[in-house]
């Protein structure tokens, strides 16, 4: 066994946690708002034994890596940012953790906006748990995986990853308010599945990137707008007082909060991927979170028959697109457009279905 062979010794508990794909609600998290994603196929799971020293040992399969931490060093900022920032987050719940040995494989793709970092946050929290057997339920996890983001990794994002991660599934979306926390799994449209392609441009968004100002743009205008949040504001004309960038901004948070509850009352496929589509637009020229080759891929994807929405998903700034398609065309669909993505100069990867066409 691997584990073995790192670390001499058997594990004594294993946990896993999937990444997630956003079909609605992008950059609405952190303004309160609503959003609709699923978890991915892809899962990051770890392994954890006691260590036989004072200290923490943390191997990933992936980097071939392996990292030793004391409780009192600084945190690097590395693979391992995550889970000694979770570790760090639950000490300070109150529960004491032993040094262990911590074995990480994973399929979830890096840097490509499905949430890799917070299925590695949960699935370490979950093999935490199941190890001491601390009483934190599924949404207490996720609210401390995204405190680690946030504390340790330098990214100030909302919840929707982690608690995607924490209680998503493959088969429904979560329809969930960040506000309040409520969460309730929707079926996808009749008749529909879902297809998630790279679009080659990884992306990086912690500290210094375009994501943290975005939020700071969203809080000022809230300020400006005397809400406390824009989740408080559903008419859009309301943030037309405000000076640009801000307007922009604070029109696609408003727009994209009314798709979300759009798509969850009338839950039919074309109606569903005409939002998909307007929710791109937005983040392309309002929120301006998109770059050419995710916009060249989306509109290749929604140019396709069979296809009814196509979109960024996750922070933007390069990463993956997602498609709601008709049922069983998935396939087809990918490989037509990975085809055409390729003549317009771009190298694509099919993500989800999980085949590998390419
Ligand atoms: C990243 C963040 C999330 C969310 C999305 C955009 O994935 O971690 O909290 O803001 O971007 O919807």
């Amino acid at each position: 066994m691997k584990f073995q062979r790192v670390f001499g010794t058997l594990p004594k508990t294993q946990a896993s946690a999937p990444g997630r794909v956003n079909l609605l609600g992008e950059h609405t998290d952190y303004n309160h708002g609503f959003v609709l994603p699923t978890a991915i196929p892809q899962r990051t799971t770890v392994q954890i034994g006691l260590s036989s020293d004072d200290r923490h040992h943390f191997y990933s399969a992936e980097y071939d890596e392996l990292i030793n931490f004391s409780d009192d060093d600084t945190i690097p900022q590395t693979f391992v940012t995550y889970i000694c920032g979770c570790i760090r987050l639950v000490e300070k719940e109150g529960y004491k953790i032993p040094p262990i040995n911590l074995y990480i494989t994973s399929n979830v793709p890096i840097g490509v906006g499905l949430s890799s970092s917070a299925a590695l946050e949960i699935a370490t929290l979950r093999g935490l748990r199941a190890l001491l057997d601390f009483p934190l339920d599924d949404v207490r996890l996720a609210q401390i995986g995204q405190l680690a983001e946030i504390r340790y990794a330098g990214l100030n994002c909302g919840i929707m990853d982690q608690m995607a991660s924490s209680l998503a599934d493959t088969n429904t979306m979560l329809f969930l308010d960040t506000r309040t926390l409520k969460y309730r799994p929707l079926p996808f449209p009749a008749g529909t599945e879902i297809l998630v392609i790279d679009s080659g441009e990884t992306h990086q968004l912690a500290a210094g990137s375009g994501y943290n100002k975005r939020r700071a743009e969203c809080e000022e205008s809230a300020r400006i707008l005397g809400v406390k949040a824009l989740r408080d504001i559903a008419d859009p004309k309301a943030v037309e007082v405000l000076p640009e960038p801000l307007k922009r901004r604070s029109r696609h948070v408003v727009t994209e909060n009314n798709r979300v509850l759009q798509a969850v009352k009338s839950l039919s496929a074309e109606h569903f991927g005409q939002l998909i589509n307007a929710s791109h637009a937005s983040l392309r020229d309002d929120y301006e979170v998109s770059v050419p080759a995710v916009d060249a891929l989306a509109a290749i994807l929604q140019s396709i028959p069979g296809v009814f929405g196509a979109k960024l998903t996750g922070g933007g700034f390069g990463g993956a697109c997602v498609a709601l398609v008709e049922s069983g065309k998935a396939d087809v669909i990918a490989s037509e457009a990975i085809d055409r993505y390729q003549r317009a100069g771009y190298t694509g990867r099919v993500l989800v279905p999980e085949v590998k066409l390419n």
